[in-house]
């Protein structure tokens, strides 16, 4: 294969996303056991900035997180996990190459970087595993001339960005996005798809991204999705979650914001009754997370405003609304939770379009 390389730098960015029918469970290489339905965020992004030469070494990688290396000689917890997230990402370019085989022939040099804090409750993993995938696209696409249509780069984006971590395929598109296969949609486990058909009430959708919690969650998803394999509740949830996606297509359709609320919220809560089901069983939500959900009701019945919360696997608690409320709520949540019940608030908002 020829190397032709004579531009060897660029730079990627990927959105994360908030998932409102929730991946949980998977199988064989990173497929789901059920849909899942996520909202694509707009500043919630990681930017990759990578660079990239010939290697005769086979695939050699120097990796930058957010400016630590993950080589330093001090001993903290975040160069040890940074050291961890290298080893990761290394084993994720390895697993590759026998599809991609130009990666054995690359000195990669990738700085990875996030707009957003560290256990902020927003999904690094998302956003960062998208931004690789594109950074492999696009490595491809240079080095082997090989340039598909945008239909199929966006397949095979989302398809290298779920081998990373399932929820980075979502992270392809924006708006709304379903992964996970469907009659309906013909949709697919493999990679994610876009939803287009949604109505006008959903076209404005605020996220705002309340941190009870930010330290390190004391179980990882990726051992919540393992204790799914043999969970007493498998079958339902399976049942239960594709039903849930179908039902919120519905709603999405119909522009009920009430429903769209009831379904998001219910999912929420089944999220974390799954994990409270496990063997073993685990509690990751904090005595502020339920102050919060109770103060979001609050607030809702006493101003009619059709907010609605979820969680992804953490303490965190992300307030969905529609964006013409921006002031009541944010109002409401320097008056009612501020200093109170939460260390911090980040603003987000759905993104609709790249
Ligand atoms: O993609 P992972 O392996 O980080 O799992 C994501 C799991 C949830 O965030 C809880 C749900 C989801 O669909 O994003």
């Amino acid at each position: 294969m020829c190397l032709n390389i004579n531009q060897n730098k660029f730079v990627v960015t990927a959105p994360s996303n908030i998932a409102l029918v929730k991946y949980w469970g998977k199988r064989d290489q990173q497929l789901p056991i059920n849909q899942s339905v996520s909202f694509t965020l707009s500043n919630s992004v990681t930017s990759i900035d990578c660079e990239y030469e010939y290697s005769s070494a086979g695939l050699v990688l120097d990796f930058i997180f957010e400016g630590d290396n993950g080589l330093s000689s001090s001993s903290s917890s975040s160069s040890n996990s940074n050291s961890n997230f290298k080893t990761r990402v290394l084993k994720y370019l390895e697993s590759l190459i026998p599809q991609y085989s130009f990666l054995n022939k690359l000195k990669l040099k990738i700085i990875s970087k996030n707009s957003f804090p560290h256990s902020a409750g927003i999904a690094s993993s998302a956003s960062f595993y998208a931004a690789l995938a594109k950074v492999i696209v696009l490595l491809k696409e240079r080095i082997t001339k090989q340039v598909c249509n945008l239909e199929d780069r966006l397949i095979e984006t989302s398809y290298l960005a779920r081998l990373g971590s399932g929820s980075a395929s979502r992270s392809i598109y924006p708006g709304v996005v379903c992964w996970g296969e469907s009659n309906l949609l013909k949709s697919s486990n493999e990679y994610a798809t876009r939803i287009v058909d949604f109505h006008e009430n959903f076209r404005d959708y605020a996220d705002a991204i309340l941190i009870v919690d930010d330290g390190v969650k004391s179980v990882s998803s990726s051992t919540g999705h393992q204790l799914m394999s043999n969970h007493p509740y498998k079958l339902q949830r399976i049942e239960r979650a594709n039903a849930r996606s179908l039902a919120l297509f519905e709603v999405l359709k119909s522009g009920d914001v009430k429903k769209f609320g009831e379904i998001v919220e219910a999912e929420a809560l089944e999220l974390h009754g799954l994990m409270m089901s496990s063997n073993p069983p685990y509690i990751l939500l904090r005595p502020n997370s339920l102050n919060v959900i109770e103060s979001i009701k609050k607030f809702r019945e006493e101003e009619s405003i059709p907010c609605c919360f979820t969680m992804d696997a953490g303490p965190n608690v992300h307030l969905l609304y529609p964006n013409s409320y921006h002031k009541a709520v944010s109002s409401f949540i320097e008056r009612e939770l501020a200093g109170k019940y939460i260390l911090s608030w980040i603003e987000d908002k759905v993104c609709y379009e790249f």
